[in-house]
């Protein structure tokens, strides 16, 4: 199956530094590292233009034992005042119930800041979830994302898009007529509403949060789930990686893990590598093993 762009599209996703990806021929290789880099050499641009959407540093390679939570401190908040129990029943719910259980979430406090909640973003949907072969889990909506109630619109949201396109992917509500392109993707986070001050996610707030990502997992049923940063890794796999959490994010990567019996790759957040050139290459990587194993 060949790419059917034109001339000019072609030259648009040049632009954008972003390369279409190629099947592999019968048993050759994913593409080099050293490709990859060239793929994402002009990506640079966007670095330089990476806003404070994402202050904080890159995930240290290892954490530091002290910070480690015990698998205990995952336990639900208890209710502060305001706040309500989760709604009950969500591992039944249908995908539109499951929608406004989410939007009218109070479990835990971040539902005082928020301004919208970030369910996700895919191809239209009725009574039954949006059909799809790739679900793209991140960590939590930022400023953007809040505003717009829609996950990565920002400029991770950005190099994301570039990422998907050079996948032949684009998001669901993309009004864009792209030839060859599919839309056979739902883009969500591991929580739905934003910390504020874009601080990290805590385990509690995690905690909360899961079961409406467990259901949405069971109702797409895609065939990869693609789980970018630490947050994402950590969510998906804290059952089937004994002590995920000390696990440094580069050791998940370049093998295909399981979640509710659905595929799982590990990469980078893309705020990360608008800050990481370097790791650019390793995601395209990433993705390259994501497609391969999802065409096998
Ligand atoms: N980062 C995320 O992890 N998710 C978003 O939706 C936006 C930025």
């Amino acid at each position: 199956m060949s790419l059917d762009l034109d001339k000019r599209q072609r030259a648009m996703l040049r632009e954008m530094g972003v390369r279409i990806w190629q099947p592999p021929p019968a048993a050759a290789a994913v593409p080099s590292a050293i490709d990859s880099v060239a793929a994402y050499a002009s990506l640079a641009e966007a670095e330089a233009r990476f806003d404070a959407e994402r202050q904080r540093p890159p995930a240290p390679a290892v954490r530091p034992p002290a910070a480690t939570p015990a698998p205990a401190a995952r336990a639900p908040a208890a209710p502060a005042p305001g706040l309500a129990p989760r709604p009950a029943g969500i591992e039944l719910m249908a995908w539109p119930a499951l929608q406004v259980a989410v939007a009218g979430c109070r479990a835990c406090a971040l539902c005082t800041s928020r301004k919208n909640t970030v369910f996700g973003v895919g191809p239209e949907a009725g009574e039954a979830a949006p059909v799809v072969d790739w679900l793209i889990v991140g960590e939590a909506p930022g400023e953007m994302e809040d505003l717009a109630g829609e996950p990565f619109v920002g400029q991770a949201g950005k190099l994301l898009d570039n990422m998907l396109l050079a996948l032949r992917l684009q998001r669901g509500n993309d009004d864009a007529l792209r030839p060859g392109v599919a839309k056979n993707i739902f883009i969500t986070n591991v929580l739905k509403c934003r910390p504020p001050a874009n601080r990290n996610p805590d385990p509690a707030e995690v905690a909360q949060c899961e079961p409406y990502l467990k259901r949405q997992v069971e109702l797409l049923q895609p065939k990869m789930i693609l789980a970018l940063g630490k947050f994402a890794a950590q969510s998906l796999l804290q059952d089937s990686v004994p002590d995920v959490q000390k696990i440094p994010l580069g050791k998940l990567r370049g093998q295909v893990h399981r979640y509710l019996g659905v595929p799982v790759v590990v990469s980078y957040h893309p705020a990360y590598l608008l800050r990481s050139l370097g790791d650019k290459a390793k995601a395209w990587d990433d993705l390259c093993l994501a497609m391969t194993q999802l065409k096998t």
